[in-house]
């Protein structure tokens, strides 16, 4: 079977593939959704705008699609940038633009604390079916460091690591991120719910 992964971010959907990899002996492939407009993310939390994007590509495609919405949520900025990661530092801003603008925002603050989130909501024409939410815990560097994984990787201490995200494989990474362990989830579901039925 095949399941239709709506995202347009490269970091997202390599890690995605590296996920389906795993499961390559389960009747299980990913294909990326059909080339149309995005819908605006209007949802104020994740679970929101990844239901809000699985349901608007599932109009597009005949068969399941699966939508995440992420974000780094920090303590010391009353849980920012959250449903706003991607654009924290403007419209087109990249992740250089938003990585320094946390760091400016976290200048002399001592509680560093943060966690990555990440919402997979799973729909078929037009119909949420499931959704499914994971984080992890870490905390904020003073400057980037690693050149692994996208985003606010390199900001992001994961202590039982010893090391940020950006410094951490991605198959390492996977193994406890938000995105990871929300994906084993919906691919345990998926297995479980469509696939054996
Ligand atoms: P979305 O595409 O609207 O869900 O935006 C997600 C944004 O959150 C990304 O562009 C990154 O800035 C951030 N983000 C989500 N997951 C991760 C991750 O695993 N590592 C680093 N940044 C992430």
């Amino acid at each position: 079977m095949t399941i239709y992964c709506a995202t347009t971010n490269p970091g997202k959907f390599r890690e995605f593939g590296l996920i389906f990899a795993h499961y390559a002996g389960e009747a299980l492939d990913v294909a990326t959704v059909p080339k149309v407009p995005a819908p605006e993310e209007t949802g104020t939390t994740f679970a929101a705008n990844a239901a809000l994007k699985a349901c608007y590509y599932s109009r597009h495609v005949d068969g399941f699609v699966f939508a995440d919405d992420s974000g780094l949520c920090v303590d010391a900025l009353d849980g920012a940038p959250g449903v706003y990661s991607a654009r924290y530092a403007g419209e087109n801003a990249n992740d250089e633009d938003n990585n320094a603008l946390v760091l400016r925002n976290m200048a002399g603050v001592e509680n560093r604390t943060a966690r990555f989130v990440c919402a997979i909501a799973v729909a078929r024409a037009g119909e949420l079916v499931a959704s499914f939410e994971d984080f992890v815990e870490g905390r904020l560097v003073d400057a980037p460091r690693g050149s692994h994984g996208f985003g606010y990787d390199p900001l992001f201490h994961y202590e039982p690591f010893g090391a940020t995200f950006g410094e951490t494989p991605p198959e390492r990474k996977l193994l406890v991120s938000h995105r990871g362990k929300a994906m084993e989830k919906t691919i345990c579901w998926v297995l479980e719910t469509i696939v054996k039925n």
